[in-house]
């Protein structure tokens, strides 16, 4: 496999996504090429560590590089300002300046919070992603968005500080459990479904073999990926609008994730489930026509759909909609496909139509 070098270029910032196998490996020699210092922070979860954090720590001394590593407890419950403060503390230990990078190894835990920690600390240091996850890999390494928790709600205290370079190893995900494989796949048809539609027709050719994780496709996916998100990036860094367009699915997918207490769906499961009912929502308001629609419906109907769990009511997921942090006013903002690799972003306030998109999903099972 050939690997990708891809640019991301928005006011402020200039930075690669390199997607090369045995990447991990390689780590300490590109950031000193990039990086005047010989200091760095490390920060994973103990499970992503104890599988590659061997390799890229060899990398790093390699080539000189005086690293102080930190692993975290896997799981969302880690993305806190406590954590935050644990780190902040092993950056001071470590002597880190102005030019020393912190280092995100992981999935999207350890990448936010690493994140944060790099946006904030003495006003901003070099971030640099490891991502380890599908869902890492294609959307959170990219764009910029580093938060942590309030216990009243999910990355409500956070930045938009982008990294200075991403590093994927499209190996890694040879280790990633099925169910996160497929919930990650969910966000690599969003792109072609709202953003890019030749990356729509070429997921539509190679969807069996992404399915089967073949390694040319899967590198095909991270790169049409990357570089979807980073045209709409280069837009709309700070989601003033167009970067919206990245919430195709996300509406109802945050209010199933927050009924379900964040303890049932993964991320990209509750994106699928939120995928069709805004395709379903955008037939009904003839924002999308039925044959793209149907064509864009046979797509994702290649990822597992996750079942409800029981006794989840439409009744309970409209509450979470109600309390979704994009509400607009009175005002619900759904992002629904216009046509394959186009969507509007646009409020719908038909709540008999949102409760019936809702239902065909829990009925389905
Ligand atoms: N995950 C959506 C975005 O980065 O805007």
């Amino acid at each position: 496999m050939s690997g990708y070098n891809l640019q991301v270029k928005t006011a402020g910032f200039n930075y690669r996504v390199l997607i090369e196998e045995n990447g991990l490996s390689r780590v300490g020699k590109s950031l000193r090429l990039l990086f005047p210092s010989t200091r760095t922070l490390l920060i994973s979860d103990r499970t992503v560590y104890n599988l590659y954090g061997e390799v890229v720590l060899q990398s790093l001394v390699e080539q000189g590089w005086q690293v102080e590593v930190l692993s975290i407890e896997p799981g969302e419950q880690s993305k806190t300002l406590d954590q935050a403060a644990r780190l902040y503390d092993a950056a001071v230990e470590a002597g880190l300046d102005r030019n020393s990078p912190v280092i995100a190894l992981g999935g999207g835990v350890p990448g936010d919070l690493a994140g944060f920690v790099a946006a904030t600390y003495l006003r901003g240091v070099p971030l640099v992603m490891l991502p380890t996850s599908l869902l890492a890999q294609v959307d959170s390494s990219v764009g910029g968005k580093v938060a942590v928790n309030h216990p009243r709600g999910k990355n409500l205290i956070g930045a938009i500080y982008p990294p200075g370079i991403v590093i994927i190893d499209p190996l890694v995900l040879k280790s990633l459990p099925g169910d996160q494989f497929q919930a990650g796949l969910a966000e690599v048809l969003k792109y072609g479904i709202v953003v890019d539609s030749s990356f729509f027709y070429w997921l539509e050719k190679h969807i069996i073999e992404l399915l089967k994780a073949e390694p040319s496709a899967l590198a095909g996916a991270i790169s049409g990926s990357v570089k979807a998100k980073a045209a709409v990036v280069e837009q709309d860094e700070y989601e003033n609008n167009y970067r919206r367009v990245l919430n195709f699915g996300h509406t109802i997918g945050h209010a199933l994730e927050a009924a379900t207490n964040y303890n049932y769906y993964l991320h990209g499961e509750a994106v699928l489930i939120g995928m069709f009912a805004a395709v379903d929502m955008a037939e009904t308001l003839a924002v999308l026509n039925d044959k793209q629609g149907g064509r864009i419906r046979n797509l994702l109907d290649q990822i597992l759909l996750k079942k409800p769990p029981a006794g989840l009511t439409a009744e309970a997921v409209i509450d979470k909609l109600r309390q979704d942090k994009k509400r607009r006013e009175d005002d619900l903002i759904f992002v629904l496909p216009k046509e394959i690799g186009e969507a509007a972003i646009m409020p719908v306030n038909d709540r008999v139509l949102i409760k019936e998109v809702i239902e065909n999903y829990l009925n389905k099972h």
